[in-house]
């Protein structure tokens, strides 16, 4: 029988560690591919002193034996992606033979940024939050029938298409009142569009079931977080795609039968950039020294990252809708030197106390804490789980019990190699 498709989802509001940890797993698979999101992702690798950071190209790409493969679900910018590759070039000479795209992928079109800005500007103090990268407009106008695929690049009407897009486009940032000035930025737009040219381009579904039939062992990884999904996010300040594991059927081409493990990644604590709800958010100093600690700005737009406890509640939803059966916790060391550490267990509403995401998080007056004591030694070096100070085993422990889901590493540090593999 044929393999099964593992899942690497990030389990909060992004930024768990995804990239790192997909890095870290990648020598045990054969491809890794991503399957949703575009250039607002940010995944970051470390090693050797080197720091990377990837948009649209999947994690396993610093492996000379993998292949990294770019789904369906994907939307690409160009002007983006073309520069990533020469980002990657001198240390990934083999990107170009190890870097598979789908034709289906949609693509970022200049006035697709322009328009994000533009229904941000419009939105005023209720805006999203976006990173600008075009996503929203991108997928609207996927779902609605009109965009331009990467496979569409090289049809000869594939002018017509941008012609006809991009006058639509005009025409609804006019009505914004939005300034466009695009002659540049369509330059440099097609311009980019040639990099295609160098890879080779496929069918998702064709590309991932030769490699099961093959026996080939692969990895999806996600990008954003569950807590951001658009339909089970805290809409409507989420990102535009589907971002738990059924997200990786769609964007892959897959069967819910071929999806394997699911891999739940998420943080000691929580971050979320952006608007939006952040029931466990700490607006207060000890928010600072997190942000500090774990060096919490955005990897794609720099922006300071709203910190706060682990929000327990949100992580077993985000378990539940997922169907996770492993769990990864990073950057357990930022919390090292904190006398106590908190997680939040419950909801508090005006009218009891709940042990779920509620429709409106308005509802949510505060959440309720289970204190743990925090652990006053360096974890930084450890490799084994004998040597974990009992504090960290106590919260690790809790964690276990609370979501009934094991947990197979604890990530230590940025690096490559500072994992305890459980
Ligand atoms: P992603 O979007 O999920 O891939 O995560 P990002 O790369 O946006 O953000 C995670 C940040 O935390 C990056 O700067 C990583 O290098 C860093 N990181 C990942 N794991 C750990 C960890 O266990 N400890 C520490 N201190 N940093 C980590
Ligand atoms: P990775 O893969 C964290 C957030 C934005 C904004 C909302 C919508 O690195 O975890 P969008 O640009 O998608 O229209 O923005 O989603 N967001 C992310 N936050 N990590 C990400 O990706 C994100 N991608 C989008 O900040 O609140
Ligand atoms: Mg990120």
């Amino acid at each position: 029988m044929a393999g099964k498709v593992d899942v690497l989802i990030g389990l909060q509001w992004g930024d768990e560690g995804k990239g790192k940890i997909v890095d870290c797993l990648s020598p045990q698979y054969n491809v890794i591919a991503r399957f949703q999101g575009g250039p607002n992702a940010g995944h970051t690798l470390e090693f050797e002193g080197k720091k990377f950071v990837l948009h649209t190209i999947p994690s396993g790409i610093f492996q000379q034996n993998v292949l990294n493969f770019v789904g369906n679900g994907i939307v690409v910018d160009p002007v983006v992606f073309k520069q990533e590759i020469i980002n990657l070039e001198p240390n990934c000479p083999w990107i170009y033979k190890n870097l598979i795209i789908s034709r289906h992928a949609h693509i970022i079109l200049p006035t697709h940024r322009l328009l994000d800005a533009a229904y941000e500007q419009a939105k005023g103090a209720h805006k999203i939050g976006s990173t600008l990268k075009g996503i929203g407009p991108a997928y609207t106008d996927k779902i609605s029938r009109q965009g331009i695929r990467v496979g569409d690049l090289f049809r000869s009407n594939f002018k017509d298409l941008y012609k006809n897009l991009v006058a639509k486009h005009l025409s609804l940032l006019k009505l914004l009142n939005f300034d466009t000035k695009i002659s540049d930025l369509e330059q440099e737009f097609f311009d980019a569009c040639e990099i295609f040219k160098k890879f080779q381009l496929t069918d998702s579904n064709i590309f991932i079931q030769e490699q099961l039939s093959k026996n080939k062992k692969i990895l999806a990884e996600g990008a954003q977080g569950s807590m951001l999904d658009i339909d089970f996010g805290s809409y409507p300040y989420v990102t535009s795609s589907n971002t738990i594991s059924p997200g990786a059927s769609i964007g892959l081409g897959i069967s819910p039968q071929q999806i394997g493990n699911v891999i739940g990644i998420f943080k000691a604590y929580c971050t979320r950039v952006g608007n939006g709800p952040f029931p466990t958010e700490l607006n207060d100093n000890t928010g600072e020294i997190l942000r500090k600690l774990g060096h919490e700005f955005g990897s794609t737009t720099g922006r300071p990252r709203r910190c706060g406890w682990l929000d327990l509640v949100a992580l077993k939803y985000a378990i539940q809708i997922n169907g996770v059966n492993q769990l990864i916790i990073t950057k357990s060391d930022v919390l090292t030197n904190f006398d106590e550490i908190k997680v939040a267990v419950e909801y508090k509403t005006k009218y009891s106390n709940i042990q779920h995401i509620p429709f409106n998080f308005d509802e949510i007056t505060e959440p309720i804490y289970k204190s743990f004591k925090g652990w006053k030694t360096n974890i930084k070096n450890i490799k084994q789980k004998e040597q974990i100070p009992q504090e960290l085993l106590t919260f690790i422990n809790f964690i276990e019990d609370y979501s009934k889901i094991p947990i197979k590493i604890i990530s230590v540090g940025p690096d490559r190699n500072e994992n305890i593999w459980i």
